[in-house]
């Protein structure tokens, strides 16, 4: 169940949580987005903001309202627009055949939103379209360093294979990384990093 003031307290303050530049991870593969840009709990904006100044159409899709006008007043202060929608990912329907890429960074998710969510994101990519993700695996429990405490939520390499059974793997890998994104996220983290495509 999603707890919406949990995350419209943590996202109260001026300051950024997780910092204005995009994640390490999609910006190293920026090259892969083709738009429309569908991206899962987008937070403050960091990364549709990043996705928009490579002059890509993006839809940030997060339950916290608090996070999604940061991320309008990010994407403002940069000269760009973004669009957003308050939407919980539990009943969320993205468009079908609709999307060029689905960008998912931290979207920590319980398995029973993932087990609705992922098979709509397969059917809602265009052919040849990609889902680009990173999220903190299930090897982060034991750090402090970011990521839910709740191993439900925290990925390893099979949940993404069965998660997105019909999309061609890129990458999919279970790394050790530095992950300085904010002060949310604040160092030596095991992240999964997973890109897959559907047929073209
Ligand atoms: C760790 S933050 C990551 C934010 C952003 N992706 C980033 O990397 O800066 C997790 C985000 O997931 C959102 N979230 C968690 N559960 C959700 C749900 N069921 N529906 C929509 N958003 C959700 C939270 O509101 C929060 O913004």
């Amino acid at each position: 169940m999603y707890d919406q003031n949990f995350w419209n307290e943590r996202y109260a303050s001026t300051g950024y949580l997780y910092g204005t530049e995009a994640n390490g991870f999609l910006v190293e593969n920026a090259h892969l987005l083709r738009e429309p840009v569908l991206s899962l709990a987008e937070g403050e904006g960091r990364n549709a903001v990043f996705i928009a100044s490579r002059g890509l159409r993006v839809l940030g899709v997060d339950a916290s309202d608090v996070g999604l006008a940061k991320a309008q007043s990010l994407a403002k202060s940069r000269g760009l627009e973004i669009e957003t929608e308050v939407a919980d990912l539990g009943a969320y329907h993205p468009q079908e055949g609709h999307f060029g890429s689905v960008v998912s960074i931290f979207a920590h998710l319980p398995s029973a939103i993932r087990g609705k969510l992922y098979p709509l994101i397969e059917k809602a990519l265009q052919p040849g379209g990609i889902v680009l993700l990173e999220s903190y695996s299930e090897n982060q429990l034991t750090r402090d360093t970011g990521g839910p405490k709740d191993v439900d939520m925290l990925m390893n390499v099979e949940k993404l294979r069965q998660g997105f059974p019909n999309l061609e793997p890129v990458l999919v890998r279970e790394i050790e990384r530095e992950v300085r994104e904010g002060e949310g996220h604040t160092g030596m983290a095991s992240v999964v990093q997973f890109i897959a495509r559907r047929a073209a």
